[in-house]
Parts: C-alpha cells; sequence; structure tokens
C-alpha cells in the first residue's frame, strides 16, 4: 500500500525521503514521488516503477529543500504514470495521501465549479484543491488544512505542505497509520515507524481522527473535535538493522530460516517453562467463558485461522466460525451474545480486518488480537492482545509470521481446551510438551530446501499446479497454493483432497503437479485413495509427509519430500515450511521479483 514519509529539518532532506522510501517499498508501490520546501516554493518530481527511476529522474533534474513530503503509490484510482503518482500540488499546496477518499466525486465537481482544474485521475488530488480551495478564502494554512480534513469521507493518512516557504508538514489520519517521529533538531512523518527506523526511534502514533503540525521542533496535535491533546511518545520496537537481509539474497528467504527462532521466541510468551503449561494472561477469561469463538483475518493469516478451527473444535470442543474478514461485516452475521473475536493479522492494519474488529466491538463481543505489529491499529483497539515474536516480517509472502501465528493459536486451544476442562493436567501438559522440540523440527524443514530446489523446475514449468490435503492440512493446502500464486504468478489451486472429483479432477492432464500434504494421521489412508484418483490420470504427485507416512508414497509418488515426526498439534506448523521452500525456489527459477510481487502490498490498508 501507499507509504508516506515527512522531514522538517535544518539541513537538506532529499536523500533521507528517499532513504525512507526504499524502507516502505516493502509495503508494495507502483509509483513514486517527493516534494520539497525551497527557495522557489514548492518543487516535486515524480516518476512511474521503481524507486530508482525517481532517483534518476532527481538525478536529472536535482530538488533539494530543509522540509519535504515523499510517497510510494499502491494505485487505486488511475493508472500507475507519473502524473497521478503523487505529491499531488496545486499553487501552494502539495500533498501525500493513503488510504481511499470516498467522496471524492461530489468534491471535484464542487471544486471544477470554482474554477480548479484537476490533473489527474486519482480521488486524492481533491485534497491539495480542497486545502487552497481554503487558502484562497484567506484562511492561514493549519485551518486550511483542518477545514479541507473535515471535508474527506473513506480512509486516510495525508502529509501536507502548505504555503510557499512554510517549514512546516501538516499531517491528518483516519483509517490509515501515521506516526510522527522525533529527532535530533528535526521531525519526521511516517507510514510506520519502519521507515523512519535510521533517523530516530522515538515515535507518537496519531490516533484515529488526530492532525497533527509538525514544525522543526515541536509537534501540537489535536483530536477529532479539534482539541489539542497529548499523545505519549513511545520507543518503536524496530531498529534499522532487523530490517537488513544479511547474507540472504531476498527477505522471504531469510525469514523462512528465521522460523526456528521466531517459533521459540513466541512460544516462550505463551508457555510457563516451570508448570510447562499454556499462558494466556488476559485472554484466558475471554476464551474461556465465550459461548463461540468467531476467528477473522484476511489472506494467510485466515488460513491459519482455518487450521486454528481444526484445534480449538476438536480438542476444546468449542464452535469457532472463520471468516474472511472483507465478507464478514456486509453479510449480516449472527453472532453470539457472549462471544469472543479473535482477528489474527501479521501488520495489524489491514483495512477489512480492523473494519471486522470495530463491527464486533460494536456487536459487544469481546476481541483478541493475534498480531506480529504491537503497536498497530488493531493491537490499540483489541480487548487483548497476543503477540507473534516472529520480529518484523519485509517479504509480501507471509513465512516466519504464519508459522508463529499458528504457535500462538494451537497453544492458546490447548490451553482453553484446559481452561473448559476438556482435558486435565496432564493432558494439557502432554500437548505442550509437544512443542517442546518444533523449533529443532522446523530447523530439519528447512533442511529439505535443496530437495524443493530440484522440484522447483517441474513446477515452473507447469499449466497449473494442485495442492491437497485432509483435515489441517486442507487449509495449509490452500496457503501452499496461495504462497505459490503470489510470488511465482502461476495458477495454484488448493482444495480439500476429498473434494477433487466433486469438480476440479476434470483439470487433472498427464504431467500435472499435485502437492499432496499427508503426513502419518488417521486421515492419510484417505488421502492416499485420492492420490491414486489423481494418478490414475496422469498427475505427477509430490508428496509431502513424514517418516512413518513416506512408505506410502514410494510407488506412487515422483518425490517425496520427508519431514520428521511431528508430535500432537505441530504438524501444519512443520509442513508449511516445504511448501514456502517450493514456492520461494520456483519463483527463482520463474525470475520473479519475490520480495515484491507484482500488483501486491504488504499491509493493505484499502477494502
Ligand atoms: O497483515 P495481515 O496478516 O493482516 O495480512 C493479511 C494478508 O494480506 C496477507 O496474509 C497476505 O495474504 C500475504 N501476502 C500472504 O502471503
Amino acid at each position: 500500500m501507499c507509504g508516506i514519509v515527512g522531514i522538517v529539518s535544518n539541513r537538506p532532506v532529499r536523500a533521507r525521503l528517499v532513504e525512507g522510501l526504499i524502507r516502505l517499498e516493502y509495503r508494495g508501490y507502483d509509483s513514486a514521488g517527493i516534494a520539497v520546501v525551497n527557495g522557489q516554493g514548492i518543487v516535486r518530481r515524480r516518476a512511474p516503477g521503481k524507486i530508482l527511476n525517481l532517483q534518476s529522474v532527481l538525478d536529472d533534474a536535482p530538488i533539494d529543500g530543509t522540509c519535504g513530503i515523499a510517497h510510494t503509490r499502491w494505485a487505486t484510482h488511475g493508472r500507475p504514470n507519473t502524473e497521478n503518482a503523487h505529491p499531488h500540488q496545486t499553487g501552494n499546496v502539495a500533498i501525500v495521501h493513503n488510504g481511499i477518499i470516498e467522496n471524492f466525486k461530489p468534491l471535484r465537481e464542487e471544486l471544477a465549479r470554482s474554477g480548479h482544474i484537476f490533473a489527474t485521475q486519482t480521488d486524492s488530488e481533491v485534497i491539495a484543491h480542497l486545502i487552497q480551495y481554503h487558502l484562497d478564502k484567506d484562511m492561514d494554512e493549519e485551518s486550511a488544512f483542518l477545514a479541507s480534513v473535515d471535508r474527506l469521507e473513506g480512509a486516510y493518512a495525508v502529509a501536507a505542505l502548505v504555503g510557499d516557504a512554510n517549514q512546516t508538514l501538516y499531517a491528518a489520519r483516519h483509517g490509515s497509520p501515521l506516526v510522527v517521529g522525533f529527532g535530533d533538531g528535526e521531525m519526521f512523518i511516517g507510514s510506520d515507524a519502519f521507515a523512519l527506523a535510521p533517523f530516530t526511534k522515538r515515535v507518537l502514533y496519531l490516533e484515529e481522527g488526530d492532525s497533527a503540525v509538525v514544525k522543526i521542533d515541536a509537534v501540537c496535535v489535536r483530536d477529532n473535535t479539534g482539541k489539542p491533546v497529548e499523545r505519549q511518545i513511545q520507543m518503536a520496537s524496530i531498529s534499522a538493522a532487523m530490517a537488513e537481509k544479511g547474507n540472504y539474497s531476498h527477505f522471504m528467504e531469510k525469514e523462512i530460516h528465521e522460523q526456528p527462532e521466531a517459533l521459540a521466541r513466541t512460544m516462550a510468551a505463551y508457555i510457563d517453562p516451570q508448570s510447562e503449561m499454556p499462558l494466556l494472561a488476559e485472554s484466558a477469561p475471554l476464551l474461556e467463558n465465550a459461548d463461540r469463538l468467531v476467528a477473522i483475518a484476511c489472506g494467510t493469516a485466515y488460513l491459519a485461522a482455518s487450521v486454528a478451527k481444526y484445534w480449538f473444535e476438536s480438542l476444546a470442543g468449542v464452535h469457532v466460525e472463520t471468516d474472511i474478514a472483507s465478507e464478514f461485516r456486509y453479510r449480516t452475521p449472527a453472532l453470539p451474545e457472549n462471544g469472543t473475536a479473535l482477528f489474527i493479522s501479521q501488520s495489524g492494519e489491514t483495512a477489512d480486518t480492523l473494519a471486522a474488529m470495530r463491527y464486533c466491538k460494536r456487536a459487544g463481543l469481546n476481541t483478541i488480537g493475534v498480531l506480529n505489529a504491537p503497536e498497530s491499529s488493531i493491537a490499540r483497539e483489541t480487548t487483548a492482545v497476543m503477540r507473534t515474536l516472529a520480529g518484523p516480517e519485509i517479504g509480501v509472502a507471509s513465512t516466519k509470521a504464519f508459522t508463529a501465528q499458528l504457535a500462538v493459536l494451537a497453544i492458546s486451544a490447548i490451553g482453553t481446551a484446559q481452561l473448559r476442562k476438556k482435558l486435565n493436567a496432564v493432558e494439557a501438559q502432554r500437548h505442550i510438551k509437544a512443542f517442546e522440540h518444533l523449533p529443532e523440527l522446523v530447523r530439519q524443514a528447512i533442511a529439505t530446501k535443496e530437495q524443493c530446489r530440484t522440484i522447483a523446475p517441474t513446477l515452473a514449468k507447469a499449466k497449473q499446479v494442485f495442492f491437497i490435503g485432509r483435515g489441517v492440512y486442507y487449509p495449509l493446502a490452500l496457503e501452499g497454493a496461495l504462497k505459490l500464486k503470489e510470488i511465482t504468478y502461476l495458477p495454484a489451486e488448493g482444495y480439500a483432497a476429498g473434494e477433487l472429483k466433486h469438480g476440479p479432477i476434470a483439470l487433472i492432464e498427464e504431467g500435472t503437479p499435485v502437492i499432496v500434504i499427508a503426513p502419518s494421521d488417521p486421515l492419510m489412508e484417505k488421502t492416499i485413495s485420492n492420490v491414486e484418483e489423481m494418478a490414475a490420470r496422469g498427475a505427477k504427485i509430490i508428496a509431502i509427509t513424514d517418516e512413518a507416512g513416506a512408505p506410502q508414497f514410494e510407488a506412487r509418488a515422483e518425490h517425496t519430500i520427508v519431514l520428521p515426526d511431528m508430535p500432537g498439534l505441530t504438524g501444519p506448523i512443520v509442513a508449511a515450511i516445504p511448501l514456502q521452500l517450493l514456492a520461494y525456489y520456483t519463483a527463482l527459477e520463474l525470475g520473479t521479483n519475490l520480495d515484491q510481487p507484482r500488483n501486491l502490498a504488504k499491509s493493505v490498508t484499502v477494502e
């Protein structure tokens, strides 16, 4: 999604604005631009495509100043070309915007009637014109900015330069995050603390409806009623070094390899080392007493929720409804009176998940966020937070955040089962003990990477790829397909193994790769029958199984990836690893941009 950086300083800001933009690349974007206040007023440079293109525009026609704003745009309204790239400027105003202005059409018509001429197809440009309109009515800069923001409907984080010699940044947030950073003799604005990490760790998170006037040595924040308010300055938990690739070629590769440590860290927060029992803290009563659980998320996080449904229902006997956040609040869901809703999200900023969370709060449900970003919007608004301690995830394809989500959800399911007296202490402890060796099991799964690399050329040549599984391995099959699709652009589908013969089997041709996730469990025999059906129709079987299951695939599969035996609930966490590796090496084979796949954003902050 779009990224915003702003700096007001006593020294030139251009180079650092570009550095901030580079750090925001991971969010996904298709054009970029900067604007600065220099001796001649506000000047800007923009370019479609990568930041490299903007850098070469800046090399050809340099600009600099001591106050500026910059932006990476992920197109919503209008094609990703120079004209539609931010900053948008009119007269003495330049703005950058993240989000969608839902009432831009009537505003645009209204402004056009007063003589404003629009240069772009974007919804965002209307903000610059609104500010100029208010300046033309003799309002001062701050009043013009606030009066303009007041007219906006929809979701936005906005930063603006107002006035041709004004060393001030104006900012506002409503639905999209924005952070103010405190430097030494300079101040910053960023879409997230990560963008500002090389400059400062001292940050203040604007809250919903806040606006800010940021000067070189001070910030004045107002709440949604216009009243000045104090917001707490915090130390951001991310450091610049945490976001380097180190010796890896891609963030995704690094993040796959970080999983043993990420899981160990996450589990340590939820398992009492003495009693070896789950530690659910403030979430415990919300899980123990709920009549029903609702688990809501998007993309990979939704698939983590889907795995968790099997665990909560089978162990704790509690009914769990899973929902895709973008569907949930538009289908008039029948919600329990005494229910708890779980929101699973790496970023904690996904617009649909955030909106679903607010919907549930209004409906009187208790809310728990299972979140990787501790300072996110969802973290600040849910009743309780269960953190996944995966560390910053930069690659667009979610890897370590997914397995950390699964770990938190598995331990929560065991804890809930114990609280609801479906498991006694000994049984709960036995389940928890199964996690003792999880980091080592994941390390062994990562060691299948050479084998995954040799399978990758087969997948890279395929017209389409199928993933199948039963039970908890069904949502995992969906996750395998999603991972492959998003970074290789290959058509890939995940199915419940027993469902293929009800339609999708028609797509199987001679040589179609079918990736079967089937460690030895009570459902394995059934899955083997489905494998026979595929093989009989020419499918090329690639099996992901464990040592006990491997003999079953000897004669049936072209490749068998053998994982260590995975006790208790650890199976889907370990089996996720070869799926990530297969996607990674296939993308490498195809030469796609695997950390920033086309059209995708890391954190989707628009509906
Ligand atoms: O930040 P979130 O976990 O809320 O993001 C949800 C999805 O956008 C995300 O999982 C997406 O599907 C990933 N790119 C998948 O790898």
